[in-house]
């Protein structure tokens, strides 16, 4: 297992690409399975566990995946076997739940392994699964294992009592191939969401409303070959975007989307950094100025991202003063607010808001990373911190972030991998 060493104190600087969305593609990934005629190709892949897993579960079906030099992905499904997803790459991926939809649409049968526990919260997926019983689909859960059959799948109406984002998905990739007209209410609005929608609707889906509380998807007789090019991810966007302004520097994001990264360019505004953007380019100057404290409520898209928050709390640890960060989406995702205290930080937590107290300087330590974001945040922590810092169980950062440390050398941080 590898550790990244970060050796802060220095003022990053220089230009950046953002890589394609880890959350766009994953669930593109999965929705290939229901193509009939011809190849789907998916541009702009980022190099992440994530997707390797993905593309594993895929191949384990008997789906044929090559993939260029360029990192795009060509995906034959006319060679899938099986519909059986198992927990060895199940557990370490809760998305590949992203599979149960798709291939109950396509093939009628699906047996995928409950995702099980993460370090961020429970995380059930019974808003899927009940969705899916609405849709005329039989599944029981017995030793682990979701057993999904069904003749099938009627559109219905589904209104989701929470959000949720590959909730939606499942549920609007299942109604590609359904019976008749499914509306979604209540739906999620990511711009991942939206994409996934363009994606289908370029594969012959009847796709309406992405990017609004409803979706209306009218089933198609089947799906064919497209090819597609993935969104730029707005939470690397967003990270590379807080590592600057926790080191006062100055950087020119390229290859993003700015409008969808507005509340996080509201709040690094409300931070005291200078920010101007283009629609792909996005340039942050921090002046070299500690950074003024902000307060945070995560919610749903277009509220300020969960995914973005552990970052965000590093941010604010070295702050001019106090902050308050409040988690409604997840309940247990404070997981880095103790390594960040190793480090000097003055964080409490009281149930889902940490209270944070600025500090002058945080100091290098070797900290462990918890889950993917929380990585990200002690990477952040690391290159404000004076001295060493170590983190240590970065296989999280590697399922998420597509060189994060050439990325951040490149900009004049110094960080390197060693084995642990
Ligand atoms: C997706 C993202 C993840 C992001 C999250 C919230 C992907 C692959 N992952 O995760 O990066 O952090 O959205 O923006 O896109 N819930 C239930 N029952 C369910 C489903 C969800 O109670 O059946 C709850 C969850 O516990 C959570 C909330 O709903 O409290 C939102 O979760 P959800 O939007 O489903 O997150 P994911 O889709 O898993």
């Amino acid at each position: 297992m590898d550790k990244l060493i970060v050796e802060g104190k220095n003022i990053l600087s220089g230009t950046v690409s953002v890589s394609g969305a880890k959350n766009a593609v994953l669930p593109m990934l999965c929705a290939s399975v229901m193509i009939s005629d011809g190849l789907v190709i998916i541009k702009n892949i980022p190099h992440l566990n994530d997707v390797t897993t993905t593309t594993s579960l895929l191949a384990k079906m008997g789906m044929t995946i090559t993939m260029d030099e360029s990192m795009n992905i060509q995906l034959d499904s006319s060679t899938i076997n099986n519909t059986f997803a198992p927990y060895e790459l199940v557990k370490t991926m809760r998305s590949s739940i992203l599979v149960l939809g798709p291939l109950l649409a396509k093939h009628g049968n699906a047996k995928v392994s409950l995702p099980g526990g993460c370090a961020i919260g429970t995380r059930p997926v019974n808003l899927h699964i009940e969705a899916l019983r609405k849709m005329g689909a039989k599944l029981d859960i017995f030793n682990g294992y979701i057993h999904a059959k069904c003749k099938k799948l009627q559109g219905v109406t589904i209104e989701f009592p929470q959000i949720s984002v590959t909730g939606t998905e499942n549920i609007l990739m299942a109604g590609c191939l359904a019976d008749g007209i499914t509306t979604i209410r209540n739906a999620a609005r990511e711009p991942e969401v939206v994409d996934l929608c363009n994606f289908l609707n370029k594969m012959g889906a009847k796709i309406s409303g992405q990017g609004t509380e409803t979706i209306i998807i009218e089933g198609v007789e089947k799906l064919k070959g497209a090819s597609y090019t993935a969104l730029p991810d707005r939470i690397e966007t967003g990270t590379f975007l807080i590592a600057a302004a926790i080191t006062g520097g100055k950087i020119l994001i390229k290859d993003t989307i700015s409008s969808h990264v507005a509340i996080i360019l509201e709040k690094l505004k409300e931070a005291g950094a200078y920010i101007k953007t283009t629609e792909s380019t996005i340039e942050l100057d921090m002046k070299k100025k500690r950074p003024t404290p902000v307060n945070i409520t995560t919610g749903p898209y277009p509220m300020f991202p969960t995914d973005m928050q552990a970052q965000m709390t590093a941010l604010n640890s070295i702050a001019k003063g106090k902050s308050e960060v409040l988690e409604n989406v997840f309940e247990n995702r404070f997981m880095h607010v103790q390594e960040m205290n190793r480090m000097g930080a003055q964080i409490e937590v009281k149930e889902n808001c940490a209270s944070i107290v600025g500090q002058d300087t945080l100091k290098g330590a070797p900290v462990m990373a918890t889950d993917l974001r929380a990585s990200a945040s002690l990477i952040l922590a690391g290159l404000a911190a004076e001295g060493v810092t170590e983190v240590g169980r970065i296989y999280h950062i590697d399922r998420g972030y597509d060189c994060i440390e050439e990325k951040l050398k490149q900009l004049g941080a110094k960080i390197t991998r060693e084995p642990m």
